[in-house]
This record gives C-alpha cells, structure tokens and sequence, in this order.
C-alpha cells in the first residue's frame, strides 16, 4: 500500500514535469535592476527616457528621448528580447536633421511608439516644443518598419489645443489615444485618434484645473487606471492614481501611488507583459537628474493589487518570467 502510494506521487511528479515541458513553461526568471545604468550591445548608456515599449515580433521596442545632449533630444530605438541586452536601432528622429521641414528651434520630448493593425504602420506621437515651452504642440511620425525612416505626418496643437506632456493609449479593440496636458498645464487632454493614427478628432478634458502631467493609462478587465503626476519640472513629487470604467468619463478621484516622491520617478508608461500563465503590469518612470540630465535611470517596478486596488511598491531588484507573465518580488 505504502509502496502504492508512493508510486502514485512520483507518477504524478513526471506528469507535471513532462507537461510543464510539452507546454514550454520551464521557469526563467530575468532579474530588473533599478538605480543603475542600462548599457546597448555596444557598450553605451541607454538613453531612451520619457518614452514608451512596444512588443512585435517577439521582441520589445523602446522608445524614447536620447538626453546625452540635454536640450534638443534626438529619439532613439532600441530592441530586447530580454529586458537585459539592448540593441540600439537607431536614431529615429534626429532632430534638426531628419526633419528639416519641422525647423530648427524646436525639441521633442515623450516619444511615444505605437502599430497601427489596420494600416500595418508604426506610428509615432510626441510633444514638439519650443525652447520656453510656449508652442505646446505635437507632432506625428510614421513608418512601414519599427525601426524608420520615419516621415513627418502632422504637427500642431491637437484639436487647437495647448498640448505638453503627453503619452498615448491604445485601447483593446485597437483604438487610439493621444493624451496630454492642456491649456498651460491646467487639464489633460484625452484625444481620440482617427483610424490611421494620424490626427486628433475629438477632445475630452479630465481632471480640470487639476494641473496633472506624465500620464499613463492601462486598461485590466473593465477598469482603466491613469497614473499621473503633478507638475514640477525635474523635480519628483507624489504620484496619483485614478480609476474609471469608461475612459472618457467617470474617473475616480485621484488618490495617492507609490511614496510621497514616486520613488524619485515620474510615469513615462505601463508596460504589460501577456505570459502564458498570468499578465504583468509594469510601471516604468524616469529617474530624471540623477545626477543629471543624460543619466537619469529608467525605472521598473512591477504593479500588484492589493483589495482590488493598484499598488505600487519599490524595489532595487525584483524578477520576472516573461514567458509565464509571472512577478516574483524580495
Ligand atoms: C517635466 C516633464 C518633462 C519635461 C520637464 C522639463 O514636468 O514631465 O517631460 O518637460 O518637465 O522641465
């Protein structure tokens, strides 16, 4: 009997093994570093700040603002397969040289990288602004490949609005957003994007005269959650969270994230990471000024739920199995 018992537990061992391998779900555990310097295949510094990840192809692009020279940011791409070795694709806007026809005394920041399924183009929005930030503009790129050449579409004030910090949303059913913050930093601007991606056709205001900035939204089950910060520049301050079961109305009040600094981050996005087990939700912030400008350090921290709301915690260095989707936390 004993013997029986026995035999029973070692079968149903290898059965678990033997299915976990049919089902490729061997445990891989990549570990995210925070506070320390990423560098490309190539030996440098990753400068991809305010920006956004896009997954195709199997691998994970990112965008985002090469700060090496502080004023006038180029926007780089860079590709990982897993979130330790970068390779550099490129400079894809270079400022000033890549799109002469936009001027010479503008700048870019928050880059933001999106695929259109529809017309299977890579777009890009982004504030395009004037050395003092008076323009409050945006600007739209697009691609037939992630990596360029990209060619100017539009740029402009959405919906003649005041536009500056900004991120983009794309929704489920393929739907696009551009938002931003509007009327001299007052409101955000939620702006919903024709179906190639190419232009603003309608506004919503959320949070009036609520002066929010760096926003960044994801949609889990039936609720959207916007993180978002005040405005202060460089400086970090408390990050807030909101919820709402549409994306254009009824958001909740803003309730504080994260520590009274964010964790010396501002939201630059929220990655999400589909395994084959569960779906990870990852805050990913700049670290501006740390010391200074081009070494500002991306930030990840891996977003959990405690009693149905978002949490946000840090850590110097937590894990991920990217096939699985699955965190595991010190
Ligand atoms: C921040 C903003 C950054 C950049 C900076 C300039 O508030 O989030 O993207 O514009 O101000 O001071």
């Amino acid at each position: 009997m004993r013997h029986h018992g026995k035999q029973i537990v070692i079968t149903a061992v290898l059965l678990f093994a033997a299915s976990m391998a049919m089902q490729g779900q061997e445990e891989n555990w990549t570990t995210i570093r925070n506070g320390i310097e990423w560098t490309d295949t190539e030996g440098y510094i990753v400068q991809a700040h305010g920006g956004n990840f896009l997954e195709h192809g199997g691998r994970w692009y990112l965008i985002g603002e090469d700060r090496s020279r502080s004023w006038n940011p180029d926007v780089n791409l860079y590709s990982t397969a897993d979130f330790q070795t970068w390779k550099f694709e490129g400079k894809i806007i270079k400022n000033h040289v890549t799109h002469e026809e936009l001027g010479r005394s503008r700048m870019i920041e928050r880059p933001k990288l999106m695929y259109n399924e529809k017309t299977g183009k890579f777009v890009v929005w982004c504030h395009w602004e004037a050395r003092n930030y008076s323009a409050s503009e945006a600007a739209v790129f697009e691609s037939d490949s992630v990596a360029g050449p990209y060619e100017c579409v539009w740029a402009g004030r959405p919906c003649e609005t005041k536009s500056r910090d900004c991120n983009i949303f794309v929704d489920n059913d393929g739907q696009a957003y551009f938002i931003s913050t509007t009327d001299e930093n007052t409101n955000l601007g939620l702006f919903r994007l024709s179906d190639d991606y190419h232009s603003a056709i309608s506004k919503t205001l959320l949070f009036e005269g609520q002066r929010r900035e760096a926003p960044a939204i994801v949609h889990i089950g039936d609720t959207y959650y916007m993180i978002s910060s005040a405005c202060t520049g460089w400086d970090p301050n408390q990050a807030k969270i909101a919820t709402s079961a549409s994306i254009d109305t009824g958001w909740s009040a803003l309730e504080n994230i994260g520590d009274r600094i964010a964790f010396d981050t501002q939201a630059s996005s929220i990655l999400t990471i589909k395994g084959t087990e569960a779906t990870a939700y990852i805050y990913v912030g700049d670290r501006w000024m740390d010391p200074d400008l081009p070494r500002s350090k991306i930030i990840m921290l891996p977003i959990s739920f405690e009693d149905g709301k978002m949490v946000l915690r840090y850590y110097d260095s937590w894990q991920i199995d990217l096939k699985r989707g699955l965190v595991r936390t010190p």
